[in-house]
């Protein structure tokens, strides 16, 4: 085991934004525990992956426990894991409500919370929320009050978490995204996607990959949330 080597865990690690954060910190040098349901072994001796729902407390008790003993410390939490689900608020199911409620926040809660335990020990760390830039500029042509219930809590616990944790080491951003081409949005979809942003495109995930190793390596940022949007947040 390598102590000066960093340990970042990544959430939602099986495809997408996560999937290229995965690449972006080991290209770092950093160790990585990727998690997500449908994630496989990695042929990489430094990425640990773990298998299993995120809302699942028992998921991120392996993710943290196994990647305490395989790396030794835990740097980094990019709860990344996130599920959308736009509809009018009338037709919400129990089954949507509990399904975006499980994944974007109590998969938030759990690990969130043993991995500050584990960085309270080393006096140090950083966790960024990926959350979206809806929260701050609802649509009235994309209704999703499921998202904004959920990513905007996400928000706000960021800014609680990074005053909480200011003077234990440990810094707290987010990151809140305009609509990014991942395997989320099909793509005959994006030509309608690309309209909703002021500068006429939508976002690549390497624009998000990119925000979060800015909030990675600026030590004096905390309680951010960093809108890379295309401009949503500001207007129309
Ligand atoms: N793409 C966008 O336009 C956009 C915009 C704003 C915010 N975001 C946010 O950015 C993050 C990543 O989005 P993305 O575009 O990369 O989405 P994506 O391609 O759909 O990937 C989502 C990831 O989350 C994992 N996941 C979903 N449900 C899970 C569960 N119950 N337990 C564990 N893992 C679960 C998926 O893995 P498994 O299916 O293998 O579990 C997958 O790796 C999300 O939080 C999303 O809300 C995206």
């Amino acid at each position: 085991m390598d102590i000066e080597r960093k340990v970042a865990v990544i959430t939602g690690a099986s495809q997408g934004i996560g999937a290229a954060l995965v690449k972006a910190y080991r290209d770092r040098n950093y160790q990585v525990v990727a998690t997500a349901r449908s994630i496989g072994p990695s042929d990489d001796d430094d990425v640990l992956t773990v298998s299993g729902d995120i809302a699942d407390r028992q998921t991120a008790e392996r993710a943290i426990t196994e990647g305490m003993s395989w790396f030794g410390r835990i740097d980094t939490l990019v709860n990344n894991a996130g599920i959308f689900i736009a509809k009018p608020f009338t037709q919400y199911t129990e089954a949507d409500y509990a399904a975006i409620v499980g994944v974007n926040i109590t998969g938030f809660f759990h690990i969130t919370q043993l991995a500050i335990a584990a960085m309270e020990m080393q006096h140090s760390g950083h966790i960024v929320q990926i959350t979206t830039s809806l929260v701050d500029h609802a649509r009235s042509d994309v209704p999703a009050v499921l998202a904004s219930l959920t990513k905007g809590s996400l928000n706000a616990a960021t800014k609680s978490l990074a005053i909480e944790y200011a003077k234990h080491g440990i810094r707290v951003n987010a990151v809140a995204p305009g609509i990014i081409k991942s395997p989320m949005h099909p793509i005959e979809t994006h030509a309608q996607l690309d309209a909703m942003h002021p500068v006429g495109h939508m976002g690549e995930v390497s624009d998000i990959v990119d925000a979060i190793l800015y909030l990675e390596s600026a030590s004096f940022v905390t309680g951010e949330i960093l809108h890379v949007d295309g401009g949503q947040s500001a207007g129309h």
